[in-house]
């Protein structure tokens, strides 16, 4: 019988000469192999090294194969072999239904977004537009707990896994779901707080993402005019739908140049992301709003 140690040098090779990619809430192959052993095995995500001279349990071999073939052969996203992703220490559910959570809006609202944030007091009413599974908004509820938290999406099948991980992190008195077109159903000056990490792959990209995307819906991924078509109207409407302070964060990802092409004098704020990621940024309901009177939104 093989340790845990020895399983793991196995397992990281065999992932690096399937040249799998990890993108999909994963930095590495190792902390991919790390993930495949302890659920194989049935072990919560918190253990010390001492297991790496453990024996690796015989009835984990069967599971781990089987999950293996998901992983390498059909190149599955890992958090859909697992059914589970993790994001700002938090589970989700997680399926085909949405996109894998990993948006480093995560990282912004574990700062409780700020120095952007600058009202007095928290905000009262979040919207995470776009949801998918709902984690940025099942966040923003764990961070600002007074808060009413809306998850809105197009797609009926990401509302119900949203609906789904409500019921699992019990927030489920203060998130409700809708189905929506963009901000749409959201009347004026309604919200302070929107996180949005809406599809903004161009169609060129999708035709370069490696196979693990294929998995993913999409609609979750893909955008119109090089990547910048929802993010542009999202950013039109929300100058509508926020209050007097309120802030727009929002992700664009790699098509942060287009966006920046195509509304070249709007003086973006582009946020640092220590923790990693890119093309994530905020406006505030003013910004928004002059920029649209000054006829370059
Ligand atoms: C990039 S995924 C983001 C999911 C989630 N917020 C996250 O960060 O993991 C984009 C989501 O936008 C949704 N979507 C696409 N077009 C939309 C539209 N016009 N209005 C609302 N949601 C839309 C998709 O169904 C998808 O769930």
């Amino acid at each position: 019988m093989s340790s845990f140690g020895a399983k793991l040098a196995q397992l990281t090779q065999s992932l690096t000469a399937a040249d799998i990619f990890c993108g999909h809430g994963y930095e590495s192959i190792h902390d991919e192999a790390v993930a495949l052993l302890l659920c194989a095995a049935e072990l919560a995500p918190e253990q010390t090294t001492d297991l790496l001279e453990h024996p690796f349990p015989d009835g984990a071999s069967t599971r781990l194969s089987q999950m293996l073939r998901l992983r390498m052969e059909q190149r599955l996203p890992l958090a859909y072999v697992l059914g589970e992703a993790w994001l700002a220490g938090i589970r989700f559910r997680c399926d085909s239904r949405a996109l894998v959570p990993r948006s480093p809006i995560a990282g912004v609202l574990l700062e409780a977004c700020r120095p952007w944030w600058c009202a007095e007091g928290p905000p009262h009413t979040v919207v995470d537009l776009c949801c998918g599974g709902g984690s940025l908004g099942i966040i923003a509820a764990h961070i600002f707990p007074a808060a009413t938290v809306l998850l809105t999406d197009i797609d009926e099948q990401a509302l119900a896994l949203a609906s789904e991980n409500i019921d699992l992190t019990r927030t489920v008195d203060r998130i409700a779901c809708c189905r929506a077109d963009l901000l749409s159903a959201l009347a004026t000056d309604s919200v302070d707080l929107i996180v949005a990490n809406p599809p903004y792959v161009s169609a060129a990209e999708m035709t370069q993402l490696p196979p693990e995307y294929a998995h993913e819906p999409r609609g979750a991924l893909e955008a119109e005019e090089a990547g910048t078509a929802l993010a542009v109207a999202m950013l039109r409407d929300a100058a509508r739908v926020l209050s007097r302070d309120g802030l727009l964060v929002f992700e664009v990802g790699e098509s942060a140049e287009a966006l920046e092409r195509r509304l070249p004098r709007v003086p973006f704020t582009w946020v640092d992301l220590p923790q990693g990621g890119s093309g994530v940024a905020v406006a505030s309901a003013q910004e928004l709003q002059d920029w649209i009177a000054a006829g370059i939104l």
